[in-house]
């Protein structure tokens, strides 16, 4: 059991609560625990008081409470991608959770979380290229300052990325450990490490914390974005966690983290509560939260925000903190967040910020 695990918890919903046993490593036979360095890349970690399992692949352990259901529904594209990405699944795994699939397929099983959607498999190398083309300019967007696009930039203290190292500064200077809700390739969670913070990345896209989990052990970004390659470098005293999860039923125990950033996902969870619920469980009293939201697309937690408060997103939004216990600290209407979309593609979106201190 590595350090990384001490913070994992069970996340098995049973009718009076989540589970929250704490995990450890199994041997199995079955499914042999393969490490690289002392990382474990392949293993099945256990919960000590239900027993339920949760596999590890690649070095992501997949802490959702149907892991096995998220594997299946995304095994395709994430065996492809793997392959495509040089470090193929073992056949001794496959072969352990094709034995797994089977025994769930004469059971009922309930809708996942899904990674990616629509990719058509005859298309795959070239899908596959534009992913990762897509999140490679994604990843150059805000916090490398060396994308190739000749675009006027916005000032940086009105860019998403220069108002959270800002609120990052003045909120989360004594910041022991962080957390980074729905990270993608960890950009910010980078940002945390950055400044000695013991950092996780919580997302459900395999293929992005996987690019995350490269990064971290690269100590820097390698892509190409139009024609040019570009290497940012990251600096951090100790490696960030990244891990597949929910925002909205977090693996961590309670009072874990000193600051949580939530940076533009709260607009497209289906629960939007049900995530400030588990920030303030994981967050310890007096904690910070980071939290800014684009309302971009109409995403289903921007749905639920305007029905519930009959339009008023920001103020609905501050309401919503309030009732889970947060004090606001500082609010933001005109961050400027610059998405690059593809290599020609550069879109700007106004995002909206808070600093939360749990009371
Ligand atoms: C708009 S992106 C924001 C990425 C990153 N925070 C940033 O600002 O660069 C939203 C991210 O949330 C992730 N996501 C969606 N639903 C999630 C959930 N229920 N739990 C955790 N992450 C989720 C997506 O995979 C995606 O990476
Ligand atoms: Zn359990």
């Amino acid at each position: 059991m590595g350090p990384m695990y001490r913070l994992y918890t069970c996340v098995t919903p049973f009718t009076d609560g989540t589970c929250r046993g704490s995990l450890d490593f199994i041997a199995s036979p079955k499914m042999p625990r393969i490490e690289i360095g002392n990382q474990v890349e392949y293993g099945m970690l256990a919960c000590s008081t239900c027993q339920a399992q949760y596999p590890v692949i690649a070095g992501i352990p997949i802490l959702l409470a149907k892991p096995f259901a998220y594997l299946r529904e995304n095994f395709s594209i994430i065996d492809r991608y793997l392959k495509y990405a040089g470090t193929p699944i073992p056949q001794v795994v496959k072969k352990h959770l094709f034995q797994v699939f089977l025994t769930m397929l004469r059971t009922p099983n309930e809708p996942v979380v899904q990674s990616r959607k629509g990719y058509e498999p005859h298309f795959l190398s070239c899908m596959l290229q534009r992913f990762l083309t897509y999140y490679q300019t994604y990843v150059a967007d805000e916090w490398s300052e060396d994308f190739p696009l000749a675009l006027p930039r916005p000032e940086q203290p009105d860019s998403l990325s220069g108002t959270l190292r800002a609120w990052l500064d003045a909120y989360a200077a004594e910041a022991k450990r962080g957390l980074d809700l729905g990270c993608n390739l960890g950009g910010y969670t980078f940002e945390m490490a950055g400044r000695q913070i013991e950092s996780y990345g919580v997302d459900v896209s395999f293929e992005a914390l996987h690019q995350a989990m490269l990064a971290a052990r690269g100590r820097g970004y390698r892509f190409t974005a139009g024609d040019k390659h570009i290497h940012k470098p990251l600096e951090f005293h100790k490696a960030p966690c990244f891990t597949i999860g929910s925002a909205e039923s977090l693996p961590f125990t309670d009072d874990s983290f000193d600051v949580v950033l939530s940076v533009n996902i709260v607009d497209i969870l289906p629960q939007p509560q049900r995530m400030l619920t588990e920030i303030r469980r994981c967050l310890r009293p007096g904690g910070t939260v980071i939290l800014t939201t684009p309302f971009m697309y109409f995403g289903e937690g921007t749905l639920a925000l305007l029905d519930t408060y009959s339009g008023q997103l920001e103020q609905g939004l501050k309401q919503l903190c309030r009732s889970h216990g947060f004090t606001i600290a500082a609010e933001k209407d005109d961050i400027i967040w610059r998405l690059n979309e593809y290599a020609r593609k550069i879109v700007l979106y106004r995002a909206y910020g808070l600093v939360l201190r749990a009371g």
